[in-house]
């Protein structure tokens, strides 16, 4: 999806007060978090819930998104929770994380294969990568993107991931009578060793 309808998107949800919540998996496996202070970052943060939640913990995040109004509504929000948060307008793909720069690495819904290596390189040794995105196998009625290019292939994040220790991993495709809220997502937690 382009810079323009993202903005757009975010623009309506700002407007309609709609709260965007910390993402599920983060607070499912938050025995598994470093302890705080740690570097973490939010790829890709959207409006940033996330970011807050882990802001509010006591770790040291940065947020980056493309989107100047997703993070310009987030650096606000942090502003009016006291928060401390580095929330950052960053193209990724242009800008990856730099080597070896944080412990806690969090990616919601969103993937671009190419980057890959550079966020295994960004992850501190012992650091956790907690990653959730959409995949091809998906009910009827699931949202997310359509291009494949943007939807995981079964097992794809397990590959993609490979040097890493997993500690968590689902994958339900479209299974299940009635499908879970799991199904047509890729979900994986897994450490740097
Ligand atoms: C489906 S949203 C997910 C937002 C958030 N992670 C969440 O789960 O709510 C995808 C996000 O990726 C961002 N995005 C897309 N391409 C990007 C890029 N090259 N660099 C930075 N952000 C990008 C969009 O602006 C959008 O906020």
């Amino acid at each position: 999806m382009s810079e323009d309808n993202w903005d757009a998107r975010y623009r309506a949800q700002i407007a309609g007060a709609r709260r965007a919540e910390p993402l599920p998996l983060l607070l499912q496996y938050a025995h598994l978090l470093p302890p705080p202070p740690a570097p973490a970052l939010d790829l890709a943060c959207g409006l940033g819930a996330s970011s807050l939640w882990l802001a509010a913990r006591g770790y040291h995040v940065s947020a980056w998104d493309q989107s100047a109004v997703a993070i310009e509504w987030l650096r606000a929000e942090a502003g009016r929770r006291t928060l401390p948060l580095d929330a950052q307008v960053r193209d990724v793909c242009r800008q990856p994380p730099p080597p070896a720069s944080c412990r806690l690495l969090l990616v919601a819904h969103f993937l671009e294969r190419a980057l890959f290596p550079s966020l295994l390189d960004a992850l501190l040794p012992g650091g956790l990568l907690i990653y959730q995105t959409h995949t091809v196998e998906r009910p009827p009625g699931a949202t997310g993107p359509s291009n494949p290019d943007y939807l995981l292939q079964a097992n794809e994040l397990l590959r993609l991931a490979a040097p890493l220790r997993v500690l968590a991993y689902r994958e339900e495709g479209a299974v299940g009578y009635p499908p879970s809220a799991a199904a047509g997502l890729a979900s994986l937690v897994a450490r740097k060793v």
